[in-house]
């Protein structure tokens, strides 16, 4: 409980950062870099009256500045005066607007005679006079190139006079180089920059019938250039609102390219122009498309009131003036004559909404009321540490892109400024009109009309935090009329819509799943993954390469981060935080994952080096001595194995045969399994509703049964490993295999008397004797362990190798590598077959020598492993060296691990996997258990036929004798 506490006591702090970051841009440095600074959200507002005398206030962040500490460091030091909401030159003082400045710098003008104490520019005209119709702007560089005084100065140049004209009128402006705006004359070149915004007026004019009509956009590259230039806020202001009327058109040349180039991150470069500065400008505009979206909409407040939610807003009109700002309330956005939903907080749904048909007649009366000249921009008035701030509300238009209209929030592109009906008059000074009496007047004074038809203002609430709302969210949802045509009527209604609507969200756990745990989980899989590199290097006895360390480093990854994900899944189950896309996120690449380790893993144990070490005597020299079983070596006497004519080769093959038998056999049957989930899922399923519910049910199922079946195994059912130890016994053959060249297992399954291979009668005796007497089957001669982890002697692999060499030479080798090898030649079938015989028996004998601790230089030792070596499956102190190995007890039967029996988890997990993945995908039970069941026996029926192959060629037994 403590903890989402101290989370929520940490939010506001990153806001707190953002604000002194605000505070340091504004106050501070006046000219930061731009393209580094976030776009801020959050301000704190600042009442204007508070405002000191040389302060004037920054309507976009709600704040008081000084103007003259911006300019400090200049000439103009000082000169700057506040005037409402910027800084301007003092009256009779020129504004020189220089490259990479904010604020003009200030210059007196000083009359030509100089008998004032004018210390500035020196300007061969009188003084202004007040009078003047024009101001003009002209670039300096070469005017003021020519000033004694200030020689360095290059920018543009504002005065009320006209520079160039020795008269030094200020009431003509001549057209063939200078442009008019306003009460401004702006030198040509001055403007060159701005020229290509020219192509988005005619754009935009050009679509209609007849061109000429007067449009907003005229004025395009005058206000581009006061704001991108001159950096004029109102004029910034202005081509916002021009950005948002051309419905935030992507276009190259539209009035919006300049705030996508420095708010969204994203945008290619396709919208910088070699005349504008890139920097942050100021009214914001866009948000950041990306993750920063998500997190921005999944942020929660603290309400300034609880029962209410706070809403400011601002509205601007068209030329960039402040109309409006102060209390918000949906009435603002409401076109129906019912009364529109209150702002109080989980709003019945009833009270919610309000909605309406508009006749066109209606529509167009609003049209003409707000004229295109109300850009509107909501705030949420919010507490953080015990002072209220305001955080801009995302609009979210739907459509605007198509991006908008998908569910993911990373694509949405949220906007922080709308319109609620806009339109594109007509210039009916072309036209024969209609008197303006007439009704059908109406039709004929837009084109086309865009009114937002369904709007809605929504939020989150927490049950567990009552005092915090998540950041609303403006969805608004345009409908575009065109009237142009001429058979629109007035009495055509059109819908509209407005509600507020609120989500509880329980407080999600999946964040500290997928923020903690997953990550937690995935560095244990990794340390894991390594500690069992470094283990198998160490059995391997081979500095791996670096590729194959690598390859082994993945492979151990990938089964680990597999059974990862999934725990990571499960607890997502178990919480109820899940969402099916992420949970297919989670569990399709497990599978993938978990596949791919298992068939490695499954491959590797079926490929082991294996023989079955047969302790049979000739019976014919031991016949005497039968009851002696003290005799030292009794494998000395072993020959060839075809001149054993007296031993049978029954037993080896029986326990080949049983070996196979014992690789595939599982310890839970995937069949029962699946059926005790099908029938509890049956059952319960109509007390599930989503798909995560019913995940949960089946994974709980499977593991329950899974569990179940375990301990009804171990309870009910004899040990197949300890039965095949026993048969081991019975037949006399001992199994030594090699899973690595320094790793292996060994099952001693000598017989305490010597000899298996007799009639029943005699084996029935032998039976009584061992109950009598304490004839030992284990390796030590007073313990019945007979299963061992061995780690052997190093030479034993290389000697290995050279025994069965002349084997694998008459297996694998064509005619040609035998003539080179083998004088004799023996291309039949009998040659082959002999010297099969000769290298299994001398593999045989030196197996025998090798346990019997009969070879001089090759010898090992037996210990325990200790509990950690144990529960690591590892081997930590091992003193092997060229010629001694260790063997170490095993109890838990490790040699399991190359069975099936020893990888029941593995292919549990995989199981499951596939069960929930093709559930998620099909949403069908039946075929995930089908699919579920049919791999399991694809898996046993591989795993059986790769096993069996490798008993034929790694002891020699043809595959036809294998059952
Ligand atoms: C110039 O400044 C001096 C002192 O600052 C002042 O006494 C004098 O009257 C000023 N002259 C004019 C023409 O303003
Ligand atoms: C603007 O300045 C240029 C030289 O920098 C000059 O040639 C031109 O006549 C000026 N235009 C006006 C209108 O003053
Ligand atoms: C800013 O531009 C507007 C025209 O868009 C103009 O009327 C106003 O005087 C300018 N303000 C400053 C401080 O230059
Ligand atoms: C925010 O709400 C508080 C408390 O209701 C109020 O005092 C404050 O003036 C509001 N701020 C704005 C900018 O309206």
């Amino acid at each position: 409980m403590s903890f989402p506490r101290v989370i929520s006591w940490c939010i506001p702090l990153p806001w707190i950062g953002i604000l002194f970051q605000i505070a340091n841009c504004s106050l501070a440095n006046p000219t930061p870099n731009p393209a580094q600074l976030p776009t801020p959200h959050t301000f704190r507002f600042q009442n204007p009256l508070q405002c000191l005398k040389n302060e004037f206030y920054n309507l976009n962040l709600f704040d008081c500045v000084p103007c003259n500490e911006v300019a400090a460091g200049d000439g103009g030091l000082g000169k700057l005066q506040p005037d409402k909401f910027s800084c301007k030159c003092p009256i009779g003082h020129l504004s020189i607007y220089e490259r990479g400045k904010t604020w003009p710098t200030c210059d007196e003008i000083c009359t030509p005679d100089r008998n004032d104490n004018c210390t500035s520019v020196w300007l061969p005209q009188p003084r202004p006079s007040s009078q003047c119709s024009y101001r003009y702007l002209n670039s300096t560089s070469v005017f003021a190139s020519q000033l004694p005084v200030h020689p360095l100065i290059s920018g543009i140049i504002l005065t009320r006079t006209n520079p160039s004209s020795s008269v030094g009128d200020c009431h003509s402006c001549e057209l063939g180089h200078n442009f008019r705006y306003q009460d401004f004359c702006l030198a040509s070149t001055l403007l060159r920059p701005y020229l290509h915004y020219n192509a988005f007026w005619q754009a935009t004019t050009n679509a209609r019938p007849d061109s000429g009509s007067p449009s907003h956009f005229g004025d395009l590259k005058f206000v581009a250039f006061f704001c991108l230039t001159l950096r004029n806020d109102t004029a910034c202001q202005q081509l916002a609102n021009l950005c948002v009327l051309s419905h935030f058109s992507l276009e190259k040349h539209s009035p919006c390219s300049a705030f996508l180039l420095t708010q969204v991150s994203d945008v290619v470069m396709k919208y910088a122009h070699s005349g504008e500065q890139v920097r942050s400008l100021q009214p914001f505009l866009f948000y950041k498309k990306g993750r920063s979206t998500k997190e921005l909409l999944s942020k929660t407040l603290q309400m300034a009131d609880r029962q209410e939610l706070r809403l400011f807003s601002t509205t601007f009109g068209l030329d960039g003036g402040l109309k409006r700002w102060g209390a918000f309330h949906p009435e603002m956005l409401n076109m129906c004559p019912q009364a529109a939903p209150s702002l109080r907080v989980a709003l019945p749904k009833q009270e919610s909404q309000v909605s309406c048909q508009l006749a066109l007649d209606r529509l167009i009366d609003l049209a003409n009321q707000r004229a295109n000249d109300e850009f509107l921009t909501v705030y949420l008035n919010f507490s953080s540490n015990w002072q209220f701030l305001l955080h801009q509300l995302p609009v979210l238009i739907e459509n605007l892109t198509p991006e908008n209209k998908r569910s993911q929030p990373e694509e949405w592109q949220l906007v922080k400024r709308f319109q609620l009906i806009s339109a594109s008059p007509r210039d009916n000074r072309l036209h024969q009109t209609l008197p303006r009496y007439e009704d059908g007047h109406k039709l004929q004074l837009y084109y086309s009309l865009r009114y937002a038809e369904d709007i809605e203002l929504h939020y989150t609430l927490d049950r567990d935090q009552p005092d915090r709302v998540g950041l609303p969210l403006i969805r608004l949802r345009y409908r575009h009329i065109e009237m142009g045509s001429g058979n629109a009527s007035l009495s055509q209604l059109y819908p509209f819509r407005l509600r507020i609507s609120y989500e509880q969200v329980k407080r999600g756990w999946d964040w500290l799943v997928l923020e903690v745990a997953l990550p937690l989980l995935l560095l244990l899989a990794l340390a894991a993954a390594v500690f069992r590199l470094q283990n198998l290097r160490r059995r391997r006895k081979t500095d791996l390469c670096q590729l194959g360390s690598l390859m082994e480093l993945l492979l151990q990854l990938a089964g680990n981060v597999a059974y990862a994900l999934l725990a990571t899944a499960l607890l997502l189950l178990l919480l109820q935080a899940s969402s099916p896309r992420l949970l297919k996120l989670l569990l399709y690449p497990a599978s993938g994952l978990q596949l791919v380790f298992l068939a490695v893993q499954l491959w590797r144990s079926s490929q082991l080096e294996l023989f079955l070490i047969d302790w049979e005597r000739p019976r014919s020299s031991c016949e005497g001595q039968r009851l002696n079983l003290d005799s030292s070596s009794l494998c000395s006497s072993v020959r060839t194995f075809v001149a054993e004519s007296s031993v049978s080769a029954w037993r080896v093959l029986f326990t080949a045969n049983a070996w196979i038998r014992l690789s595939v056999s599982q310890r839970y049957s995937t069949l029962g399994q699946l059926f005790v989930v099908i029938a509890g899922y049956q059952m319960l399923e109509r007390f599930t509703g989503d798909l995560g519910l019913r995940c949960c049910l089946l994974a709980a199922l499977y593991l329950l049964t899974y569990l179940l079946q375990l301990i009804g195994h171990r309870l009910l059912v004899a040990n197949p490993l300890q039965k095949f130890i026993d048969l081991c016994s019975l037949a006399n053959i001992s199994l030594f295999s090699l899973t690595e060249p320094g790793f292996g297992y060994y099952i001693h399954g000598r017989s305490p008397h010597g000899f298996a291979d007799t009639d029943m009668s005699s084996m029935i005796l032998q039976l009584q004797r061992t109950q009598t007497m304490s004839g030992r089957r284990g390796l030590l001669m007073d313990s019945d362990k007979q299963a061992y982890i061995i780690l052997p002697p190093r030479n034993l692999h290389i000697y290995l190798e050279r025994l069965l060499l002349p084997f694998q030479r008459s297996l694998t080798g064509s005619l040609s590598q035998t003539l080179l090898y083998q004088k004799d030649i023996v291309p039949s079938i009998d040659g082959q077959m002999e010297r099969t015989s000769i290298a299994y028996a001398s593999v045989n004998r030196f197996f025998c020598a090798f346990i019997d601790h009969a070879i001089k230089d090759m010898d090992y030792i037996i210990k325990e492993k200790s509990f950690v070596e144990q529960l690591l499956n590892c081997e930590i102190d091992n003193y092997i060296t060229e010629n001694k190995g260790t063997f170490y007890i095993d109890d838990s039967f490790g040699f399991s691990r190359v069975l099936l029996l020893g990888n029941h988890l593995h292919i549990f997990v995989l199981e499951l996997l596939l069960l929930l993945s093709i559930f998620l995908m099909t949403s069908n039970l039946l075929i995930a258990a089908a699919a579920a069941c049919v791999f399991n026996i694809l898996l046993r029926q591989v795993f059986r036929h790769w096993v069996r192959r490798n008993v034929s060629r790694k002891t020699l037994i043809d595959e036809r004798f294998l059952l």
